[in-house]
């Protein structure tokens, strides 16, 4: 496929991406971290790539290829990618949040290796980190911004909630209590959440429901104008 950078649906836009876990060290050697691979992030740049835009890909540690014609900022913590998400903002159109980024880190990062205690139980003390995506949509010039909401219950509802509490323009809902789809996986079902607006999306390689998502996207950013 070739990039139709002058007639594709988001021809002339900037598209702004984060995509896969995020690590937060407890010590030289440890870190707190989650299963994410980044497959859904990547193929999103992929897909917005091939609908004409310039895209910015800000990467937690995964193991994919670089998608070409895509600038990626590679970054390991919450606190990371927030400075490079909003490094670039004013440049951006389009802000898709697709990362998952831990809430929590280690309230401070142990200069030298923890070493094992004679206690049983050994307790953690973490401190929340900064919403990247609501930070975002905060922006006095926000751009249009979209987020996903990784549920295991009552997934519509808690999508909504994190919709409205978030400032978002749009949700990708997603049901991970399912094998199969979703986290760490090739597939996933969505369903797309504006204010008014509901659309479900069935069943589909990530590949595949990505280039749905980023028509779908465009579509309501032109709306949104
Ligand atoms: N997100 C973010 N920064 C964070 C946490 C989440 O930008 N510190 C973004 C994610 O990239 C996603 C959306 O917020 O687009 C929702 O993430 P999710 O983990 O589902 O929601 P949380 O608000 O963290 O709530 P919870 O994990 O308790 O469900
Ligand atoms: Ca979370």
């Amino acid at each position: 496929v070739s990039n139709c950078f002058d007639t594709g649906t988001l021809a002339g836009l900037r598209v702004h991406i984060t995509a896969g876990p995020t690590q937060e060290p407890l010590d030289p050697v440890r870190y707190i971290s989650n299963h994410s691979s980044g497959k859904m992030g990547y193929a999103l740049a992929q897909a917005a790539t091939d609908a004409g835009a310039a895209v910015t890909l800000i990467s937690g540690p995964v193991n994919l290829a670089q998608p070409d014609h895509v600038k990626r900022i590679s970054v390991t913590t919450a606190q990371e990618m927030l400075s490079a998400s909003l490094a670039n903002i004013d440049d951006c159109d389009i802000f898709i949040a697709c990362a998952a980024v831990a809430d929590y880190r280690p309230t401070a990062i142990a200069e030298h290796k923890i070493k094992k205690g004679n206690e049983e139980i050994m307790e953690l003390h973490l401190v929340k980190n900064p919403d990247i995506v609501a930070t975002v949509a905060s922006l006095e010039n926000k751009p249009f911004t979209v987020g996903f909401a990784a549920e295991t219950r009552d997934v519509i509802n808690y999508a909504r909630g994190k919709l409205a509490k978030k400032g978002l323009d749009m949700i990708v809902a997603n049901d991970v209590s399912q094998a199969g789809i979703g986290f760490n996986s090739d597939e996933n079902a969505v369903t797309l959440v504006t204010a008014n607006q509901q659309t479900s999306i069935p069943q589909t390689s990530k590949r595949q429901l990505a280039v749905q998502l980023i028509e779908q996207i465009a579509k309501h950013y032109k709306t949104s104008k």
